[in-house]
């Protein structure tokens, strides 16, 4: 047509709302499509139904230059729109530690079957390798006859509370199956980060799924990997923050993703690693579904940990313990809540009898919704007040930032429960805090051990 493309965009989650948002910005005209009529409702008025920086400046910024709009009518978004992208969902399915592909089924099916015109389907969901090469055949199946589309892979790297900016500025752009035809109009698409010296690598489908799914594979072991050295700093005395900033110097192994602690959650790396253990199986490729489960189950113990600690410092019982949770998001910076480890060991706790109160500057509400049985602070100061022990489990700045002197007045009891290594001990110990690393030295546990074990000379 020699015209710009029309870009619409299935799924206004995360992804999908961000998507939108960037390719607008990037200068097309684009259209958000979403089955749910409330978050379509949402997003034309400029609120994004979930926490995200600079989101919903960017939304009304376009919504406001009419290249950006929104609707709940997919077949009218498809005939509007010359280039699909597919960025619904794809969650851990129940009972199961594969990845649920309806939404991703559903939604390419009915972009095909609205197709009136030639187009291009590109995939950006997270999925187990081989689902793009299966879409193919299910978009042939469904598409009108005499329509020329084509399915292709563009996985999306954005993280939460960074999603805008690492959308307008990926690391890298990944094309997989494209043509000399898709490959043209997926570079005009992203001209602008191509310009600015972004690399892309195009290579087929089933590359493209992968290095998606690897490269979360790949944090989510330097995560576990560096709490598993962690357990070791503790028994043995050493500090894992200084050793991962000693290790993180080596610029081969790079100090990013090297903070141990409770562990990693939220909507992508705990499910992206059990659907790669649940597809390596599938395909017989077991070195990698034991390496994954190791790494999930490091993971998960992280959380049993910050358990056991808090009873420990509670002298062996929790019940009817004040407890201020700092923290209920699975990360700062978002209101996301899914797998979050915080809420998780808040609810391990609260079974355990303790006095529960939870403070979080932006995800109480979600949290609430999924953990109703917790009670919730509005302020950092009514939770620590006569706390018992306090657990830092998510590193809000204003959390880590705090007045160590003004809390340690609040507090029943000064101890705390660093279980993201994120506070500065010195600072809070000389405020009157116990400070209690997760995988640091601690001054009891390190007596336990000069005590219990014999050390090497
Ligand atoms: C992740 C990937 O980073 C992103 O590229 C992908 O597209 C989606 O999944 P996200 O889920 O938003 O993004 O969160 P991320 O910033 O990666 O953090 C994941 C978890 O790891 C959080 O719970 C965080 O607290 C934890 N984490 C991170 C650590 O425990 N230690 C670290 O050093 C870093």
């Amino acid at each position: 047509k020699g015209l710009k493309p029309v870009i619409s965009v299935i799924g206004t989650g995360y992804l999908g709302a961000t998507h939108a948002a960037a390719m607008a910005e990037m200068g097309f005209d684009t259209i958000g499509v979403d089955i749910d009529p409330s978050k379509i409702e949402a997003l034309e008025a400029g609120r994004v139904p979930f926490f995200e920086p600079g989101l919903p400046e960017l939304i009304v910024k376009h919504v406001g230059t009419g290249r950006l709009r929104f609707t709940s009518d997919l077949a009218d978004a498809v005939a509007t729109a010359d280039v699909h992208f597919i960025c619904v969902g794809t969650p851990q399915r129940r009972g199961s530690h594969a990845a649920n592909l309806s939404y991703v089924e559903a939604a390419t099916k009915a972009v095909a079957e609205s197709l009136s015109h030639d187009g291009i389907i590109v995939g950006k969901s997270t999925v187990p390798v081989g689902t793009a090469a299966r879409l193919r055949k299910l978009v042939a199946d469904s598409k009108p006859e005499g329509i020329e589309t084509q399915v292709v892979w563009n996985p999306e790297f954005l993280r939460e509370a960074h999603a805008v900016d690492d959308t307008l500025r990926p690391d890298r752009i990944v094309f997989g199956g494209t043509d000399a035809k898709s490959e043209a109009v997926l570079r005009e698409i992203y001209a602008a980060p191509i310009a600015t010296g972004t690399p892309v690598i195009s290579c087929d489908l089933a590359t493209a799924e992968l290095v998606k799914v690897s490269a979360n594979a790949f944090l989510a072991t330097k995560i576990s990997f560096i709490n598993a050295i962690s357990e070791l700093c503790e028994v043995a005395g050493a500090d894992v923050r200084v050793l991962a900033d000693a290790l993180g110097y080596d610029d081969r192994i790079g100090r990013k993703f090297l903070n141990a602690g409770l562990g990693f959650g939220g909507g992508c790396l705990p499910k992206d690693i059990r659907a790669l253990m649940s597809r390596a199986n599938e395909l017989g490729a077991s070195r990698v579904v034991g390496l994954m489960q190791e790494v999930d189950e490091i993971n998960m113990q992280q959380r049993q940990r910050v358990i056991d600690q808090a009873i420990d410092a509670c002298g062996g019982s929790v019940l009817n313990r004040k407890l201020a949770i700092l923290g209920a998001a699975f990360k700062p910076d978002t209101d996301d809540v899914r797998d979050s480890p915080a809420l998780n060991v808040a609810a391990a706790l609260h079974l355990r009898g303790a006095q529960v109160l939870v403070v979080d500057p932006e995800a109480s509400q979600t949290a609430q919704r999924s953990f109703p049985t917790l009670s919730f602070a509005d302020s950092l100061d009514e939770a620590v007040t006569d706390a018992d022990v306090v657990l830092l489990l998510t590193e809000w700045p204003v959390f880590v930032n705090a007045d160590p002197t003004h809390l340690a007045e609040l507090a029943a009891n000064p101890v705390v429960l660093d279980a993201r290594n994120a506070l500065d001990s010195e600072v809070w110990s000389s405020a009157g805090w116990e400070v209690r690393p997760l995988g640091g030295r601690t001054v009891a546990r390190q007596r336990r051990v000069l005590e219990g074990a014999a050390l090497p000379a």
